[in-house]
């Protein structure tokens, strides 16, 4: 019986090590920073997308942050400020946790911040 108990508890251990010693992946989800210059077109505007800023920009308030039309919308409003990045309306309401902005992650808000600094280029 003791045995039997033994070898029940050894067989259980030996499962748990089993599941435990599984292999995890962790899919990285972050936007890795280019040291090359930022790109509006593949770097900054998918995040919009991404975050679904646009399930409300422009339905239920401007600027327009759907694909091809979130650069025309964003400078025309003066919402990014080349002269003072940091203080851009866009990086403040992102930095405020303004709706889905609270998921972006601290890579995103710095490639957004990059893409400021760098002249807010139509790249
Ligand atoms: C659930 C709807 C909703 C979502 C999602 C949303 N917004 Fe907004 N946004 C609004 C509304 C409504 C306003 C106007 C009221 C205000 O200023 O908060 C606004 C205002 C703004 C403004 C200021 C515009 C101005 O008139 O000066 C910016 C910039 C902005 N949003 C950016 C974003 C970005 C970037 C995202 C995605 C990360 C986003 N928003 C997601 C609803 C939303």
């Amino acid at each position: 019986m003791k045995i039997k108990q033994l070898a029940t508890l050894f067989i259980g251990v030996l499962m748990f090590g089993l599941v435990s010693c599984e292999y995890v992946t962790i899919q990285p989800k972050d936007v890795i920073i280019p040291d090359t210059p930022v790109s509006f077109k593949t770097d900054v505007e998918p995040i919009f997308t991404q975050l679904n800023c646009i399930q409300c920009h422009p339905a239920l308030h401007q600027p327009d942050l759907a694909v091809n039309k979130a650069y025309a919308s964003l400078t025309s409003m003066n919402l990014v400020d080349t002269q003072n990045p940091a203080g851009s309306k866009l990086i403040q309401y992102i930095n405020a946790g303004h709706n889905t902005a609270a998921n972006m992650t601290g890579t995103q808000k710095a490639l957004i911040l990059k893409w400021i600094t760098e002249g807010a280029k139509n790249n």
